[in-house]
């Protein structure tokens, strides 16, 4: 008989949307600042598997919303292999929360003066399990690094589609005005290339390597 010590056992969690929704809710209620909700989601990513068996094994770069209201945003974001976006401000804090893959962020500093450039400051890889809070000022650029999907769940503390925010041309890295409707396009143009690429066998999407599950 194998006799299983503490360290052994892994607590087997349950992923309900609904309830995550609620939870999140619940935290943003108590405390409006990004601290309670980065708990929530922390809680959700420590169980990955249970988060893909409630929502589904990721089969193709998307953004789904699982609710949007104007003080709160929960977003399912599949990235696509290998997938880049472009610098971006929020303008409202975020939590990111990995369940599967990579996701490498570079984190930049608005210009001085008028003609000033756009200016990398830091970087941070995450990685599954991870709980990311972004703050209020935030501008970052988003590479998953890995030629298979990459799934997290992103929490934002306003209205994702809504609010008026920024990105940058990434040739010049000059400011514009950011365009959801493009992000979600976007999404669609990483499916057509890992499409491409994967007709010449040079990458998976599926979310884990065969050989790890
Ligand atoms: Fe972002």
């Amino acid at each position: 008989m194998t006799v299983l010590t503490p360290q052994k056992i892994k607590v087997r969690t349950t992923f309900d949307r609904d309830q995550f929704v609620t939870d999140c809710r619940s935290a943003l209620a108590a405390d409006r600042s990004h601290k309670l909700v980065r708990e929530v989601v922390a809680r959700a990513v420590a169980d990955p598997a249970a988060i893909l068996k409630a929502l589904g094994e990721p089969s193709r770069a998307a953004l789904q919303t699982l609710y949007r209201s104007d003080e709160l945003t929960v977003l399912n974001i599949i990235w696509g292999p290998n997938m880049v976006l472009l610098p971006h401000d929020h303008r409202m804090w975020a939590v990111i929360g990995i369940y599967s893959g990579r996701e490498d962020n570079i984190f930049w500093r608005r210009p001085h003066g008028e003609n000033g450039k756009l200016e990398a400051v830091g970087a941070k890889a995450l990685s599954e399990g991870d709980a990311e809070p972004l703050g209020h000022n935030i501008i970052h650029s988003v590479i998953n690094p890995i030629p298979r999907l990459t799934a997290a769940i992103h929490v934002y503390g306003g209205d994702f589609f809504a609010a008026e925010r920024s990105e940058w041309e990434p040739e010049t890295l000059s400011e514009r005005r950011f365009d959801p409707e493009q992000l979600i396009r976007r999404f669609e143009e990483a499916n057509c290339v890992a499409a491409l690429a994967r007709q010449s066998g040079s990458t998976s999407l599926s979310p884990k390597p065969q050989s790890m599950i």
